[in-house]
């Protein structure tokens, strides 16, 4: 068994990064999946996450916290993915620190997080940058936006949804919509689909970016 990783970046702090890897891990894990979340954030907030868990209800993926490897992140995740079907990274909210640099080596994907709006988007040019970088020499890296906290039906995030098209890195189709219930998961270590009926839609958000998701890693790599 070698992993398949998913490091879920972006320099601007609250764009949905440790929601996206954990709601992903979740659901992966839920498929029965093994799945682990590499908290790279010094922040510590996925461990936080899953620690919030009851006992008799864990958190479905296992959790450590690696932010201490620093630029050496990506052979302290080489030595684990032989445990695991699939390793996600939860990036600290920078582009240019050694552990998303390091990450983004060993990543087969990039999810990037982003909110829309002119701020972030421009905030989050940064790990544009790094992850084309990083493909200069993991070649077969690729990399998709996920729109996150997205109010649709509004005019500045269709605007904004236009201006991310053209952002350089294509954009997932999923989205993830603003939802109370994605914050809910938090505080109780669960991911939306443990929320019952009301966490509908959000559940579907979920379920469709795991699929995108597991598609985009057994695609050709000619599927950039
Ligand atoms: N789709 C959403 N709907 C509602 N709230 C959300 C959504 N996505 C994230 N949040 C909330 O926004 C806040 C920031 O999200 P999160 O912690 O996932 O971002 P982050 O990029 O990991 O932040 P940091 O850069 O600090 O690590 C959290 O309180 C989270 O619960
Ligand atoms: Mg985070």
């Amino acid at each position: 068994m070698k992993a398949k990783v998913i490091a879920v970046v972006n320099q601007k702090g609250g764009a949905g990064k440790t929601t996206v890897a954990m709601q992903l891990a979740g659901s992966l894990a839920r498929r029965n999946f093994k799945v682990l979340v590499v908290d790279a954030d010094p922040q510590g907030t996925s461990t936080r996450w899953a620690a919030s868990a009851g006992d008799d209800a864990p958190f479905p993926a296992t959790v450590v916290g690696l932010s201490a490897a620093q630029g050496k992140l990506h052979r302290e995740v080489k030595k684990l993915m032989g445990d695991y079907q699939y390793v996600i990274i939860d990036g600290p909210p920078a582009a240019d620190s050694p552990v998303a640099q390091s990450a983004l080596m060993i990543a087969d994907l990039a999810l990037v997080p982003i909110i829309p709006s002119p701020l972030d988007m421009w905030a989050s040019l940064g790990i544009k940058k790094a992850i084309e970088d990083a493909s200069d020499i993991n070649e077969n890296l690729k990399s998709r936006l996920v729109v996150n906290q997205c109010q649709p039906n509004t005019r500045l995030t269709s605007d904004v949804l236009d201006l991310l098209q053209k952002f350089g890195i294509p954009m997932a189709v999923s989205q993830f919509h603003q939802r109370t219930v994605y914050r809910e998961s938090a505080v109780f270590g669960k991911t939306v689909h443990d929320l019952g009926y009301k966490a509908k839609p959000a559940i579907d958000e979920v379920e469709m970016l795991t699929k995108e998701v597991i598609y985009l890693l057994q695609a050709k790599k000619s599927v950039k």
